[in-house]
C-alpha cells in the first residue's frame, strides 16, 4: 500500500491466471530487407576500416613508445661497450671492448652486452631482461672481423622478431648436409640462430634467410641491431640508438634492411 491508502496489484504470474495476458512475451518483429542491407553494408565498413589501419602498422612509429615502455628511465646514451661478466667469456668477462684487443677479443667470437647499462656491472651480469642484451659479435676474417675499428663488430638484439626468444651467434661448421643453415659451399655456419623455430639471421645485416622469421614482411623479417663506433683509444662505443624502423629497429618487433 502507499502512502495516502492507495493499493498497487502486480500481475500475477500464477498459470491459468487472468492476468499473465498483460505480461506475456511478444517477439520483435523480423528485420526488413532494407534494415539487414544496412548491416551488412555497417560490417563490411568495418572490415574495410580495420584492413586499413593494419596496413598502416608497419610505418607507425612503434619504438617511441614501445622500447621506451620497455626500459623507460634508464636512459639511452652514448656508452662504452662492456662485456656481461660471465664466466664462460674467460678474459673477456666483464671487460670493457677495444678493438686493438684481437687477442681477448677475436674474430668470429660473440659476448652478450647490456645496454642501456646500470652502471653496475653486477646488476647487468644478473639482468635478464633480453630487451636490454644484445649479442656482441667480431665478425670472421673473412667479413672483416680483424679490422681494427668497429666495422669488426655488429651488435645484435637478444629478442627474436618471431616470436621474442633468445637468438645465439653460431660460428661453427654445420657437418650434416640436412642441418639448418647447411650451405655446399659455406664454410661455417656464421649466422645469428634462434633456437625456438629456427630462424637464421645473415651476419652481418641482420636480415632473416631462414625459419618463420624470413617469411615475415619487412620490417619485421630482420633484427634490430645497435650502432657502433670507437674513441680515441680504441674502445667500442654504443652511439645513441634512434628505436624506429628505419634506423636501429624496434625491439621484438623488426628493421628495414637495405638488400
Ligand atoms: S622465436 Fe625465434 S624463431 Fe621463433
Amino acid at each position: 500500500m502507499r502512502p495516502g491508502g492507495q493499493v498497487v496489484v502486480f500481475p500475477s504470474k500464477t498459470a491459468g491466471s487472468s492476468s499473465s495476458s498483460s505480461s506475456s512475451y511478444v517477439p520483435p518483429p523480423p528485420p526488413t530487407p532494407q534494415q539487414i542491407t544496412a548491416g551488412r553494408r555497417r560490417f563490411v565498413k568495418l572490415l574495410v576500416g580495420v584492413g586499413a589501419l593494419l596496413s598502416l602498422a608497419p610505418y607507425v612509429p612503434w619504438g617511441t613508445f614501445l622500447s621506451n615502455s620497455v626500459s623507460a628511465g634508464k636512459g639511452y646514451v652514448r656508452q662504452q661497450a662492456t662485456v656481461d661478466n660471465l664466466s664462460e667469456y674467460g678474459a673477456a668477462a666483464g671487460r670493457k671492448v677495444n678493438v686493438n684487443d684481437l687477442t681477448t677479443f677475436p674474430p668470429n667470437s660473440h659476448w652478450v652486452i647490456t645496454y642501456p647499462t646500470s652502471d653496475d656491472l653486477a646488476l647487468d651480469t644478473q639482468n635478464k631482461d633480453t630487451f636490454v642484451k644484445f649479442e656482441l659479435i667480431r665478425l670472421p676474417t673473412e667479413l672483416g672481423g680483424d679490422a681494427k675499428d668497429a666495422t669488426a663488430f655488429v651488435a645484435f638484439s637478444k629478442v627474436c622478431v618471431h616470436l621474442w626468444c633468445s637468438p645465439n651467434y653460431n660460428p661453427d661448421q654445420p657437418t650434416n648436409p640436412n642441418e639448418n643453415g647447411y650451405k655446399p659451399n659455406q664454410s661455417k655456419h656464421e649466422q645469428y640462430e634462434c633456437p625456438c623455430h629456427g630462424s637464421i639471421y645473415k651476419v652481418p645485416q641482420g636480415l632473416a634467410i631462414d625459419g618463420p622469421a624470413s617469411l615475415q614482411a619487412p620490417p619485421t623479417n630482420a633484427i634490430p641491431m645497435l650502432t657502433l663506433s670507437t674513441d680515441s683509444n680504441g674502445f667500442l662505443m654504443i652511439e645513441k640508438p634512434v628505436w624506429d624502423v628505419n634506423h636501429n629497429g624496434v625491439l621484438g618487433y623488426g628493421r628495414y634492411v637495405q638488400q
